[in-house]
């Protein structure tokens, strides 16, 4: 019998889906990413070597499982080639694409605007990746965007040239460079003979696929709160990441889910700028930073750290329609003496339970925590729930109290074998 899960982070990205989606997808008939771009930055851990996938979709490495990039997506043609070619040059021959027809396509003219705009915002700026997500998703909200179906037809160089005469003119008006149509063009045509091949109605093949009772896995990129309608805006990216952008951004209909995994790291991690409560500037941090590796796999900004917001991920469980959870890095918050959990936030002496609209008013609120005692041991080699310390236990069960959903699944490491699955949903 067919069925389908969603991965999806729920907190502000980076929670470690890239692991646990790859983890899943050996089960995968069909891995869908249904939203963002190169933005995205996933490290899955196997067999020893460590791979960075930012745009394709994590069943990449098995080239029976058919890996869908879905019309919510924003792709950038130079970079699908480079990270292509970079896999093809380790053993993996990538054949196993499908390229929506409807997805829009990131230009050069977008990554240069994307910097352009953050400078002109000064000390508003978003802290984007500058990989041109957000120029492009306007260009699509805009309709003057071109698509996959443009990007291969014979059309294109008239298309593009239209196009990049109005945006060099943006360009121009910020004080930017424009681009160069005659080097461009042909970098694009080279680009698009490759990318050819893989673009098809997404959408029928994932119609005929679950027709077929295939099993299929949805890859959220980035986080839950880092969505543009739900997110802690301005401070998003320009996507839909939730659960309703699978029905957007795949076209596989309002019923098409059965579960929805939410990814949620044992403590909060945030990239670019925004409001965050529970983040921690002492000590505590750099430790937390240090072992967990939390350093962007795009940009290599070191992240902001904080304590387990259970207010954001209340939200995050209702926006989502979470049915259970992924906790990860769970060995991180070994030795460490008391950790404190966000129960709600107190905002000018008012008790806040869920999260506010206005980063201004998320800007001053202040956490209230429960102190829960921490644990010591080295908990990379466990393989059960039980065989956790007491302590680590008692972390668990708390956050599933306090939540109402159960952690059907959580990780003490990197490598894929560090996974405990405490309930099978896929
Ligand atoms: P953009 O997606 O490049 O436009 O960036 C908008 C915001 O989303 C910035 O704060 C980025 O740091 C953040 N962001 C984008 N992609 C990721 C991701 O994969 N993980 C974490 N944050 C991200």
């Amino acid at each position: 019998m067919g069925k389908s899960l969603l991965v999806l982070g729920a907190q502000w990205g980076d929670e470690g889906k890239g692991k646990i989606t790859n983890y899943f997808s050996n089960k995968a008939d069909v891995v869908v990413r249904y939203q963002g771009g190169n933005n995205a930055g996933h490290t899955i851990v196997f067999n020893g070597h460590k791979y960075a996938l930012s745009l394709l979709p994590s069943g990449i490495f098995d080239n029976n499982i058919k890996c869908i990039l879905g019309n919510g997506m924003v792709i950038n043609p130079l970079a699908f080639v480079n990270e292509r070619n970079n896999l093809i040059s380790q053993g993996f021959p990538c054949n196993n694409l499908y390229i929506s027809d409807r997805s829009h396509v990131i230009f050069k003219h977008h990554l240069e605007l994307d910097s352009l705009n953050e400078e002109n915002l000064k000390e508003n700026k978003i802290g984007t990746t500058k990989k041109g997500i957000g120029p492009c998703y306007s260009d699509k909200v805009s309709r003057i965007g071109l698509r996959m179906c443009d990007f291969v037809s014979d059309n294109f160089p008239k298309l593009y040239k239209n196009l990049l005469e109005i945006k060099n003119k943006e360009i121009i008006s910020l004080g930017g460079t424009p681009i160069d149509y005659e080097s461009s063009v042909k970098e694009y045509l080279a680009a698009a003979k490759i990318i050819k091949p893989f673009v098809c109605d997404t959408i029928s093949l994932l119609a005929s696929l679950r027709k077929e009772n295939a099993k299929i896995l949805f890859e959220g990129a980035q986080g839950a709160l880092l969505d543009i309608d739900f997110g802690s805006y301005p401070y998003v990216t320009s996507s839909n990441v939730t659960s309703g952008g699978v029905i957007s951004g795949s076209g596989i209909g309002l019923f098409g889910l059965d579960e929805v995994l939410g990814i949620v790291k044992a403590y909060t991690t945030r990239v670019g700028e925004g409001a965050f409560p529970t983040e921690i500037f002492d000590e505590l941090a750099t430790t937390i930073r240090e072992k967990g590796h939390e350093y962007g796999t795009i940009t290599h900004r070191p992240r902001r750290v904080g304590y387990l917001d259970l207010v954001a991920l209340r939200y995050s469980i209702l926006i989502n329609g979470i049915s259970s959870i992924c906790l990860t890095l769970l060995d991180v918050l070994s030795g460490i003496d008391k950790i404190k959990v966000c129960v709600s936030y107190d905002y000018h002496g008012q008790t806040l339970h869920t999260l506010p609209a206005s980063n201004e008013i998320l800007k001053e609120c202040k956490p209230n925590y429960v102190i829960l005692d921490g644990f010591k041991e080295d908990i990379s080699d466990v393989t059960s729930f039980e065989q956790l310390p007491l302590n680590a236990q008692k972390y668990l069960n708390f956050i599933e109290h306090e939540l109402q959903v159960p952690i059907s699944v959580f990780s003490v490491g990197a490598d894929k074998k560090q996974t405990i699955v405490r309930k099978e949903i896929f």
